[in-house]
């Protein structure tokens, strides 16, 4: 589903990384080894929590309570547990921090990047990861070479979707974001984007709803894929 044509023509592409270009549900299965029969409910309560919590710490007196995100990751892991009764050993925990930190990609993630590439495209991350997280990311998953920018929000110490969260990606990419497609496929986050005024993708792979706010993203897709679309040959 498209909206009106949207103008100018997009200069570059920035990709969330949590859950776009990295699959956080993949911890499931480790989750799942560990506590038998809790792995999705974890990992779903987990990844809840962590979002929750970057906004708590954004939103509350000035961003005094500023975490970086893999301690919030941690932070929501702990809560996660706790509230399903599960017993966290230290062992347990670090192995799961251990997952999250070698995250899975998707599996076209490669494939689009090298065509963005190749169609004079620049690309880039825009994510809450902190700078040491997504280093790791980005190499665990071979995509250092197709990635122009690698931009975190820890260096304003405010998480998406504060406004300057967002503008980080117009200063790094040198353009409007009007000009910039933000590819995320957490609907909030591509409904904030939005609301910012870049030209977004929402991925929807799982075939969820999308926000109830009243705004659509500019394009939604069912997965990185559709990205290419915007830019024919
Ligand atoms: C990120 C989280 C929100 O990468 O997915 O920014």
């Amino acid at each position: 589903m498209e909206n009106a044509a949207p103008s100018p023509k997009p200069q570059a592409v920035l990709f969330d990384a949590y859950g776009t270009l990295f699959d956080v549900y993949s911890v499931g299965s480790l989750a799942e080894q560990l506590f038998p029969g809790q792995g999705q409910p974890l990992s779903l309560l987990w990844r809840d929590k962590q979002i929750d919590y970057t906004r708590l710490v954004t939103t509350s007196n000035e961003g005094a309570h500023y975490q970086p995100f893999w301690d919030l990751t941690r932070a929501a892991l702990r809560y996660a547990c706790k509230r399903l009764g599960l017993n966290l050993t230290a062992e347990c925990e670090g192995q799961l921090m251990n997952q999250y930190r070698h995250l899975s990609a998707f599996p076209e993630d490669r494939e689009v990047l090298r065509a963005l590439k190749s169609r004079g495209i620049a690309t880039g991350i825009l994510s809450n990861g902190d700078p040491a997280m997504l280093e790791v990311a980005v190499k665990s998953a071979g995509l250092q070479d197709l990635l122009d920018h690698v931009i975190s929000t820890h260096a304003i110490r405010k998480y998406k979707t504060h406004p300057q969260a967002y503008a980080l990606g117009e200063q790094a990419c040198g353009c409007a974001a009007a000009q910039i497609v933000f590819v995320s496929s957490n609907a909030w986050d591509a409904l904030a984007a939005t609301w910012y005024g870049y030209r977004t993708l929402w991925v929807n792979r799982q075939g969820l709803p999308f926000e109830e706010l009243g705004t659509p993203p500019t394009h939604t897709g069912t997965s990185l894929r559709a990205v290419l679309d915007l830019f024919p040959h």
